[in-house]
This record gives C-alpha cells, sequence and structure tokens, in this order.
C-alpha cells in the first residue's frame, strides 16, 4: 500500500504535494519523492529520499521544486528495497515523463525484458518502472493520454497511477484498477490522491474514481473515460471528514479498518502468487534452493505473538499437506534451548515487522546451525529479510494498529501458499488435489466478507460480554492457535485476563475456572472434532459458563449448548482459522472499546519489540 498525490493548478505544486503525502504516511512510509514540471524550462524536476518523509522534506528545504504541476509518492516496498534508486516518482530515458504507481505489476518481469530488449534503460528494481517505459513507448506516436491508454492495456496486476510529461505540461493524468484513487475538484486547481487525506485541506469535492477509469485533469476542467474511451460523466461528492477519520477512511479506530482490508487483501496476495490460468505457484523472493527443499527433514517455527499463532497454524497445514514434521517455538526461547536443528532443517522465521529481537536471535542461532531460513515478513528490506536465505513477502500493507489482525490472516496466507509448493515439488500431493484446495482457498476471501456483513451484531455480542473479569478461549486441532490468538487479541487490547487453550485439556485443570463470573469463548466449526466440542460444550454449560459459540452456518443443534452463537460460513476445516480470526479479532475490538481502551495503541506494548 503506497500513498500518491497528484497537483495541477495555478499555485506552487511542492508545498501541496509534501503535505498531502504527510497526511498519507500511514499508506506507507520507507521512501517517498516528488516530481514537478518546471514551467519555464518545460522540464521534470525530481527530488527523492529512502526513510521517511522527513527525508524528503529535509531536500527540499535545500533545493525545492519550482512549477504548479506535480505528482508525489510516499513507498511501502513491495519489490525492490526502500533504495533512493527504487523511490517513486520513475523516469522514462529520457526524464520527460514521470510516473508514481501504487499497486503490483505481475508480469513486469516479462515487460521488463521486453522494454530492455527495445533499448530501455532501467535503474531500479521495482516493478512500477515498467510503466513509464511502455507510456515512453507508446508516447512516441500518440499524446499522453493514449500512450497511457495503451500501457495499462499491457499491465497484468494492480495499480492506480498517476502521471506528467514535460511533452504536455498542462495535462495530469490518473487511472485505477485493484488500487483507489481519488480526485479532489478545486477553483483553477484539481487534484489526484490515493485517498482523501491528501487533499481535504484544498478541497472537500472528491470524485471516488471505479475500477478501470482514466481521469485526464487540467487546471480547469476534469474529464474521466474507461479503458476504451468512453467518456463517464461524473459529479463530486462532499467530504465532510476530518483529516485523522480520513486516514481511517471513516473507521474511528485503524485496527477496525485493518480488520475489514483482510479479504481484499487475502484476494490480491493469492491473485499475485497463484497463476489464475495454471495454479502455478510464483513466490519471487524465496530464493532457497527447490533442491533444498526437497532435502529437508524436519521445519522448525520461530516467532513472538500473533506470528507465533499464524505459526502454529502453519504446523497442521504442513504436516497435513507436506508430510514434514514441524516444530513451533516462540522465538525467546527457541534462541536459548538446545536446538536439535542442522542442515537438513528449514526454519520458518514469522515476523511481521521484520524487526523483533528474538525472532532476530533465533535466525541467527539458526543459520549458525546450518539450518536454511525462510522469513515470511510483512516489510520489505527489514533486517529479517536480510537475514534469511528465502523471503515470502506477505503484502499486507502498513499495519497500523498495535495488536495485528490483517498481518496475521497474511500470514496464514502465506504458510497455505507454502505449503502447496511444498507438497507439489516434494510430490506429496497430486496437482489435481492442489488444485482443489486453491479453489476452495480462493473462495475464503467471500466467506470473510460474508462474517464482516455481521459485524454488528457482534459487536453488540461483545459489548454485552464486556464486564467479565476473565476469558477462556478454547479450540482443537487447527484452531487450537485460533484459540490461542483470540486470547491474546482480547488481553492486548482490552487488559481483561484471557487465556487460550486446547479444549480437550479442559478436564485437566482450566474446567476447574468454569462458573457464572468467567466467559468462555468456543471454536465449534464443523470438523472432525466438533463432537468433542460439543462436549466441551456440554461440561461448561453445566458449571454456568458464559458461552460465545463460533459455529458454522446452518448448525442449530449447537444452540442447545451455548449462549451466544456467531455463525461463520461453511469451508474446507484446513482453511478455517482463515475465517473464525475475524469474529475473535472483533470480538476483542468491541470489548475494548466498551471498555473506552486505546485500540490503536493499547499501554505498555509496541508495534514492533526490537529490544530483548
Ligand atoms: C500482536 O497483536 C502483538 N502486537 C505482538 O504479539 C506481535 O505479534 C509480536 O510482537 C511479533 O511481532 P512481529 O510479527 O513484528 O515479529
Amino acid at each position: 500500500m503506497c500513498g500518491i498525490v497528484g497537483y495541477i493548478g495555478f499555485r506552487p505544486a511542492q508545498p501541496i504535494l509534501l503535505n498531502g503525502l504527510k497526511s498519507l504516511e500511514y499508506r506507507g512510509y520507507d521512501s517517498s519523492g516528488i516530481a514537478t514540471i518546471l514551467s519555464n524550462k518545460n522540464s521534470i524536476s525530481i527530488r527523492k529520499s529512502p526513510g521517511k518523509i522527513i527525508a524528503l522534506d529535509n531536500i527540499l528545504k535545500k533545493k525545492p521544486l519550482s512549477g504548479t504541476i506535480g505528482i508525489a509518492h510516499t513507498r511501502w516496498a513491495t519489490h525492490g528495497a526502500p533504495t533512493q534508486e527504487n523511490a517513486h516518482p520513475h523516469l522514462d530515458c529520457q526524464s520527460e515523463i514521470a510516473v508514481v504507481h501504487n499497486g503490483i505489476i505481475e508480469n513486469y518481469v516479462s515487460l521488463k525484458a521486453e522494454l530492455i530488449k527495445e533499448g530501455h534503460q532501467f535503474v531500479s528494481q521495482t516493478d512500477t518502472e515498467v510503466i513509464v517505459h511502455l507510456i515512453e513507448k507508446f508516447f512516441k506516436n500518440n499524446s499522453l493520454e493514449e500512450a497511457i491508454r495503451k500501457t495499462i492495456a499491457r499491465l497484468e496486476g494492480s495499480f492506480a497511477i498517476s502521471v506528467i510529461s514535460s511533452k504536455e505540461p498542462g495535462v495530469l493524468i490518473g487511472a485505477r484498477m485493484g488500487s483507489p484513487l481519488i480526485v479532489g475538484v478545486g477553483k483553477g486547481e484539481n487534484f489526484l490522491a490515493s485517498d482523501a487525506p491528501a487533499i481535504l485541506d484544498s478541497t472537500r469535492d472528491i470524485i471516488f474514481l471505479n475500477e478501470k477509469e482514466i481521469v485526464v485533469l487540467t487546471k480547469d476542467k476534469v474529464r474521466v473515460t474507461d479503458f476504451s474511451g468512453k467518456e463517464i460523466p461524473k459529479t463530486p461528492s462532499k467530504i465532510n471528514w476530518d483529516v485523522e477519520s480520513a486516514q481511517k477512511a471513516g473507521y474511528p479506530h485503524f485496527m477496525l479498518k485493518e480488520i475489514n482490508e483482510q479479504p481484499k487483501n487475502l484476494e490480491n496476495f493469492l491473485k499475485a502468487r497463484i497463476n489464475k490460468e495454471t495454479n502455478r505457484i510464483a513466490f519471487q523472493e524465496q530464493n532457497i534452493p527447490e533442491e533444498t527443499l526437497k532435502n529437508i527433514t524436519n521445519i522448525s517455527v520461530v516467532a513472538c505473538g500473533t506470528a507465533y499463532h499464524a505459526g502454529f497454524v502453519g504446523k497442521y497445514i504442513i504436516e497435513s499437506l507436506c508430510a514434514i514434521p514441524v516444530a513451533v517455538d516462540v522465538s525467546s526461547e527457541f534462541r536459548y534451548r538446545d536446538l536439535l536443528i542442522d542442515k537438513n532443517t528449514l526454519v520458518v522465521a514469522i515476523s511481521q515487522s521484520g524487526e523483533t529481537a528474538d525472532t532476530l536471535a533465533g535466525v541467527k542461532e539458526a543459520k549458525r546451525r546450518g539450518a536454511s531460513v525462510l522469513a515470511i515478513c510483512n516489510v520489505l528490506g527489514s533486517t529479517l529479510t536480510r537475514e534469511a536465505d528465502g523471503v515470502i513477502y506477505t503484502h499486507a500493507g502498513p499495519e497500523i494498529g498495535v495488536a495485528s489482525t490483517k498481518a496475521y490472516t497474511a500470514q496464514l496466507a502465506a504458510l497455505y501458499i507454502f505449503a502447496f509448493y511444498l507438497a507439489e515439488i516434494r510430490k506429496i500431493l497430486p496437482q489435481e488435489q492442489i488444485n482443489k484446495y486453491i479453489s476452495q482457498l480462493r473462495l475464503i476471501p467471500h466467506l470473510q466478507q460474508e462474517v464482516l456483513k455481521d459485524q454488528q451484531s457482534i459487536a453488540d455480542l461483545a459489548h454485552k460480554h464486556s464486564h467479565f473479569g476473565s476469558f477462556l478461549y478454547l479450540g482443537r486441532n487447527i484452531n487450537y492457535p485460533s484459540a490461542l490468538e483470540g486470547a491474546l487479541k482480547l488481553k492486548e487490547i482490552s487488559y481483561i485476563p484471557a487465556e487460550g487453550y486446547a479444549a480437550g485439556e479442559m478436564k485437566h485443570g482450566p474446567i476447574a475456572l468454569i462458573d457464572e463470573y468467567r466467559a468462555v469463548v468456543c471454536i465449534a466449526c464443523e470438523s472432525k472434532v466438533y463432537e468433542k466440542m460439543v462436549s466441551n460444550l456440554q461440561e461448561i454449560k453445566a458449571r454456568k459458563g458464559k458461552i460465545i459459540t463460533i459455529a458454522t452456518q446452518g448448525d442449530e443443534k449447537i444452540r442447545e449448548h451455548t449462549e451466544e452463537v456467531i455463525y461463520v460460513p461453511k469451508c474446507n476445516e484446513l482453511f478455517s482459522p482463515l475465517v473464525v480470526a475475524l469474529p475473535l479479532q472483533l470480538i476483542a475490538y468491541h470489548v475494548a472499546v466498551k471498555r473506552g481502551c486505546d485500540v490503536d495503541q493499547p499501554r505498555n506494548l509496541a508495534k514492533s519489540v526490537t529490544v530483548e
């Protein structure tokens, strides 16, 4: 997820673009840049910098940009580390065209090879750079708008782009497919942005572009067409949000916004990793040789907190699909244990931030013992990704809420895809079985969306139970880690003692806790252990425990054993952690809100624990 801003009008572009970037920093902050057209010279000038936007600001203080037309970008790296060269905007060979982009161009490797063969010079490792060279290629015999239209026809993947050219200095052009882009309508000036916060200081008249639309802006005119060129009339909407609520896209907290981003993120992740025709799985940065992966005899997962719970689900996934034993450790234990790992071990290090001290220390220890290390990480260029032998990026975009939600389900998605890949190369599963699993996994974003339609009833139920002094979360098999994660979500944002437990362990102690003052959240979806969960429900009900059950839509029988039911759509139990995660996140969120807690910045917590 990146932030884009564009301006065309009568005022100096630089301050408008820079302020716009600052209000979009939550969309990405590993590098940034601005390009403007210098009206007196009809040429493009550019300033870029790795690091946060303050670094760009400092450069501009020393070397400001003039011009009343420009584009700007704050990056969340997906392809190519967060360096000066990889920062946007990107220029064509003649520095007459500048482009900023948010999204992922899935066919950039083949496009880049084609353009290099045609003589184009590339300076970055990004997917974005192919866009500006394609425009350059088509610009030779077309208008800028036509060149962009022809370029778009060659792109596969998701994009929101903004383009200027010193050869047509009177226009600013934007286009979108799969990533957001809006138009700000002013008087004698117009704007482009990924999100409203970037332009609310200048205008509240906004046009939200739809999928597959192109907008051509002059300082006095806005013209929107579809990708074929057919004009589409648009009427601006008046936005009354303040900047802060606009950054949360109208949600009260980043955490709720991020919970709601999960279906789209999962859909985009699957599209980017699995070829829609052949089901071939592609990991661009997974550099561990196939031979090595074929020969490993065991896997050891190392992670902390929510990432550990994702890795624990990964144990069930990989052992079931790949027939390889998987050990799972919290990093702080892993790093000090007498590890039985060696060159035949694949260590999978999972981390949203890629900067967690214990996980980094675990990886160092693993490498010292000769193991191969695969990182599953959300931050490109983070320390973990540089220490690991191979990386699978989760592309969940910046996760602002301290309590991890979208990064968790993105980690699960990466584990499912990696398990399919391992099962394929180790010939554990026939392709048709993998194809079946892939088809089922492709349905999950829709099922997650169905759960999100039920948010109000989950909120009501959470509010009703927000007074309880302690919670017990129970699950079995692949949803035992889901119970652990549900308990962590609740405790870290509501400060209520909450414990996740394997339901089968009830008789071995926890049942002593059950009385009418204890809330118990049970994950009892349709599964091979469903009847066992029903027995647990009966035990709890007999002792007056207050039960909230997560069950499969259509299961009326479960109502005999529980006060409250949150229904989730039916799916293969192998993928159920991706679905049950959402009600568990929403229960925690709404209990914490009801208790007046600081949901996005809970007390005592940091987003990334970079110390031991
Ligand atoms: C999750 O909600 C917590 N904020 C925390 O447990 C987190 O998962 C843990 O600190 C690991 O962080 P990482 O994924 O960045 O390594």
